[in-house]
């Protein structure tokens, strides 16, 4: 099985990263992690050069995109900004386009395990994620298995144990 995980908070040993580690410890096979703040990743153009051939950009996106059309499953985690995913996880996601316009690449059939950190302790932010993940991620043909929410967890590693409960129960079946 090959696993794709990508970190998508600016944040060293943050929430995500700390939850994403532990996703990447129970997976079986080919891991191979991607810290999006420490990479090359440039905004779509909308060129729609993608309807033709690849993307025009040469970024790091074009790896991490490579890497992505052969996994099995991929981990996205992103913080809540001002009640949104981080610009880095959204850049990514935009960049998704360059797949589902192009009529030999597809996303179709990929899982997707989502890990989302919030400081508010509420259910507030569980519609917008319902949304994205018809909006964009369904939209682009993958499958969200499941989403963890570490929910009142602002500093890092606080408020994230049952997220990482969640995580030691969860059956990985792909
Ligand atoms: C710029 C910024 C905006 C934030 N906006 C929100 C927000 O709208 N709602 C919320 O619950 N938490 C918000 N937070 C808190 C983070 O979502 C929270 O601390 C999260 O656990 C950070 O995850 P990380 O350690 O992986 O970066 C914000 C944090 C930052 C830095």
């Amino acid at each position: 099985m090959k696993t794709v995980a990508i970190v998508g908070s600016p944040r060293k040993e943050g929430n995500c990263d700390l939850l994403v580690k532990a996703l990447c410890d129970k997976v079986d096979g080919d891991v191979e992690s991607f810290f999006l703040n420490d990479l090359d990743v440039r905004f779509c153009d909308a060129c729609l050069s993608c309807q033709e051939g690849d993307c025009i950009k040469d970024d790091d996106i074009r790896k991490i995109m490579d890497k992505i059309l052969e996994a099995d499953l991929l981990i996205l985690s992103s913080p809540i900004y001002y009640g949104q995913i981080t610009a880095q996880l959204k850049t990514l996601i935009d960049r998704f386009y360059q797949v589902s316009r192009n009529p030999n690449k597809s996303l179709e059939g990929i899982k997707v395990i989502e890990v989302i950190t919030q400081a508010n302790p509420t259910d507030i932010y569980d519609d917008y994620i319902d949304f994205l993940n018809k909006t964009a991620i369904e939209f682009v043909g993958m499958e969200v298995i499941k989403t963890i929410f570490a929910k009142g967890a602002a500093d890092k590693g606080q408020g994230i144990d049952n997220a990482l409960e969640e995580i030691e129960n969860f059956e990985i079946k792909i």
